[in-house]
């Protein structure tokens, strides 16, 4: 049986990415999917190295390495470097091994149907502007004093393309609405109630309402999902008699709380083919 090592966000960090493909390795997985927050940041150089060093440790320990953008991930730019090269899934190959999922991607694996939402609100938005202001005017500052370097600070913290508007959402939910098996995103569900929540701010829940459009569309069994960094099971519903089990990931440790990091809350194996019936035991209880 084929397996999948789904893996919460990674911010970039090379240790945390690298362990992660160890650790798919270690157990059976040839494919490993990260939910969002990968690190996709190619308009600098220090992230065009850090997909080089993903793709050279996934090259070596046979493993792919797949993910949807967070709201941290540049998708802009992925797009603008690789819409012309898709494999026969439709993923945007970024690397030999390393493979995007647009926004309402969908694909079949094992017989298992996927759909990817990335995307997401960021409630540092604002320090991210105001850190882009500052570096912009540093660089013009020296720009006077002869310096020839860009003032190029402009979306190189905070990417505007972080969250669908509900109309650009709307249409890439009607173009397919049959029904998947596993839907994965960066976003949280609104009805979705970890026990810990840093994303209640009111600018977050539009795209939450999304996610929650998505689920109630497409009723999959399952939804995972990353950016709360906070490792959480709970039931909703989907529709009038169906349940879907949303599994949130947690991160990598930087991004964590450190007092309480856990890195194996930050992955877990998803079997293929994922059978609804395995996951939904607890149904009876939360059927009210
Ligand atoms: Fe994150
Ligand atoms: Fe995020």
């Amino acid at each position: 049986m084929a397996s999948v090592l789904m893996a919460g966000d990674i911010h970039g960090n090379t240790d945390h990415a690298v362990n992660l493909v160890r650790i798919s390795a270690r157990q059976a997985c040839e494919r490993m999917f990260v939910l969002g927050d990968f690190g996709a940041w190619e308009h600098t150089p220090e992230g065009r190295h850090y997909f080089d060093v993903v793709n050279r440790a996934a090259r070596k320990q046979r493993v792919h390495v797949y993910f949807l953008d967070g709201n941290h991930d540049k998708s802009s730019l992925i797009h603008e470097l690789y819409d012309g090269d898709a494999d026969d899934d439709g993923f945007l190959v970024c690397r030999s091994n390393i493979r995007y999922a647009p926004r309402g991607h969908r694909w079949v694996w094992e017989g298992t149907r996927f759909a990817a939402f990335g995307g997401a609100y960021s409630v540092d938005k604002s320090w991210r502007l105001a850190t882009e202001a500052q570096k912009k005017r540093n660089v013009e500052r020296r720009r006077l004093f002869g310096s020839s370097r860009r003032a190029d600070a402009a979306e190189s913290l905070w990417f505007p393309e972080e969250e669908m508007t509900d109309e650009e959402f709307g249409a890439v939910l009607a173009a397919d609405t049959s029904p998947v098996d596993v839907l994965l995103a960066h976003d949280k569900p609104r009805d979705a109630a970890p026990d810990w929540n840093r994303k209640d701010l009111p600018e977050c829940l539009p795209n939450q309402d999304r996610i929650q459009r998505a689920v109630n569309a497409l009723r999959p069994g399952l939804m995972l999902h990353g950016h709360l960094h906070y490792r959480y099971t709970d039931m909703i519903r989907c529709g009038p008699d169906e349940w879907t089990q949303v599994d949130g990931l947690g991160g990598d440790p930087e991004a964590s709380r450190p007092q309480d990091y856990d890195r194996d809350q930050s992955w877990l194996v998803l079997p293929l083919p994922y059978r609804r019936t395995s996951v939904d035991r607890e149904q009876p209880e939360l059927a009210s």
